[in-house]
């Protein structure tokens, strides 16, 4: 965990992409036409946080609960995906940002699949910000797959159970060798986490705002990070404590 003082900026900012539906819906469009918009969003919010100096950015593009949502909008998703990592690599390898993904990625896909791979490894030398994409990802998932990694693990005599603690379970998750993340912003309107980075989540900052994600801007973000490092992260001390 990071003891991010006052004045610090977020090293791992989480975004869950929220409100593409609603922004499309204002303007009597197809759903996917918000999607398209929301990538605008993306490209952007990746721009300023590479320059800001943020260390990771994870974004949550796609939930394992939307494989629920009606299969032309799932499709129509993949696509845009797989379209957004064939043109983002020669942009990612000039910010010199490395891609990587954490999800039930098995459950993407072929050719989605194909895709992000290759992206991650045109970007896999790449020392500055990590792109964090959580695609068919849910916490819950995650957190049962770290428990079968571990167990696989204690049956091969490679960890004892009693020496189990919370650092080492973590080793076991997705995100694996990432910070927890110091924001948890979430654009849409709604206030709840829907199944994202639970686990990580223990002491990141959250925030919410109205804003629609294809509307969502980099000055916006700034705002956030501004009231971020205002903030007083304690992490169950107390004031003076800090001071020191
Ligand atoms: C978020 O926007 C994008 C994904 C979940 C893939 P939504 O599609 O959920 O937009 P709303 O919430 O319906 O407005
Ligand atoms: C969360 O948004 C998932 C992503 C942004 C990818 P949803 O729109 O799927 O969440 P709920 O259904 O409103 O909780
Ligand atoms: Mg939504």
């Amino acid at each position: 965990m990071t003891l991010a003082g006052r004045g610090d900026l977020p090293r791992h900012v989480a975004i869950i992409m929220d409100g593409n539906g609603r922004w499309a819906k204002k303007r009597r469009l197809p759903r996917v036409k918000g999607h398209e918009a929301g990538i605008r969003s993306v490209e952007k919010t990746v721009e300023f946080c590479a320059e800001t100096g943020i260390e990771v950015l994870t974004l949550y593009a796609f939930s394992s609960e939307n494989w629920l949502r009606p299969a032309l909008e799932v499709n129509a998703l993949m696509q845009l995906l797989k379209r957004f990592l064939r043109r983002e690599v020669p942009r990612l390898q000039r910010n010199r940002i490395r891609l990587q993904a954490i999800g039930d990625l098995a459950r993407l896909d072929d050719s989605v699949r194909a895709e992000l791979r290759q992206a991650m490894a045109a970007t896999a030398d790449c020392p500055g910000m990590v792109l964090n994409l959580a695609l068919s990802y849910g916490s819950r998932g995650e957190i049962v797959r770290a428990v079968r990694r571990l167990w696989q693990a204690a049956d091969r005599g490679e960890v004892a159970p009693e020496t189990l603690e919370p650092e080492t379970f973590a080793r076991y998750l997705d995100t694996a060798g990432l910070p927890d993340p110091d924001i948890i912003l979430r654009t849409g309107g709604e206030s709840r986490l829907s199944n994202f980075l639970l686990w990580q989540a223990a002491y990141a900052e959250l925030y919410f705002t109205a804003t629609l994600w294809p509307d969502f801007t980099a000055a916006e973000l700034q705002e956030i990070f501004t009231d971020f490092q205002h903030r007083e992260r304690r992490f169950g001390m107390i004031s003076e404590q800090l001071q020191s």
